[in-house]
């Protein structure tokens, strides 16, 4: 694993940028896997700006989401294929057809997640996928527990995300209690995986992920088994290792 140290999330986040970028301008048609979240916003706003210096092309780039509600619409304000125009695609010049994100409305949510693997499976699989890592280590929407050998399958949400996710919508009630999310499989395959961690609240789960036993109980720990991971953290994250 090779590991990045930085001085804060804006300087994270342009070195993930830099990570991402070089991937792009070194095969123009890569498969980027993306994420949402707090963790990769500041990546997204800044290869916006080296696109718009025209330092950096999205046109051939094909693009697949780590994870999706069930139930809310891509116009939902809280789905993730709305996290993801807002934050990046509707600022660059990538193609709509080249972006993949599961599809929350699908009537069978099984059978749309073995869509989605085939659509990773015709794109060639995944150049590099960006991940995010939960306070319990989970990576997607794989929770503590999840096993390894899955591909995209749908999850139900426990208590605590439910109760977690409640601020972002109108009630309790409204918050999605199924999500589809890549599996730890999937995400495995990638070619090569870009870590994105900050602050000191990640602190202790990047100590554990990084130095504790490679456990479903703590689903970042697989990562200590790929051969090809790029860790981008600040000193807060790291500040335990
Ligand atoms: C996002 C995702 C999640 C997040 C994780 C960290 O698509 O699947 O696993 O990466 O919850 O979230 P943030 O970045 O908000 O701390």
């Amino acid at each position: 694993m090779k590991i990045y140290v930085t001085e804060d999330y804006q300087s994270m986040s342009r070195k993930a940028a830099n990570i991402l970028s070089a991937q792009v301008i070194l095969n123009p048609a890569s498969v980027l896997g993306l994420a949402t979240g707090s963790s990769p916003v500041g990546m997204y706003q800044q290869l916006i700006k080296w696109y718009d210096k025209g330092d950096v092309d999205f046109s051939q780039v094909r693009s697949v989401n780590l994870d999706e509600y069930v139930g809310l619409s891509p116009e939902h304000n809280q789905s993730y294929r709305c996290f993801m125009q807002k934050h990046f695609f509707d600022h660059i010049n990538i193609l709509p057809e080249n972006t993949n994100v599961p599809n929350g409305l699908a009537e069978d949510p099984a059978a749309e997640c073995r869509r989605y693997n085939q659509v990773i499976r015709n794109l060639g699989g995944i150049d590099i996928q960006v991940l995010g890592m939960g306070h319990n280590g989970h990576i997607g929407f794989n929770e503590p527990g999840e096993a390894f050998e899955l591909e995209t399958h749908v999850v139900n949400l426990s208590e605590r995300t439910i109760d977690a996710n409640a601020r972002f919508f109108a009630s309790r009630d409204e918050v999605p209690r199924q999500a589809m999310t890549m599996g730890i499989k999937s995400i495995m395959q990638a070619r090569q995986i870009l870590v994105i961690v900050s602050g000191e609240d990640k602190a202790a789960i990047v100590k554990t992920a990084l130095t504790g036993p490679v456990t479903p109980r703590v689903p970042a720990s697989i990562l200590q088994l790929h051969p090809n991971v790029v860790l981008v953290a600040d000193k807060a994250a790291m500040s335990q290792c």
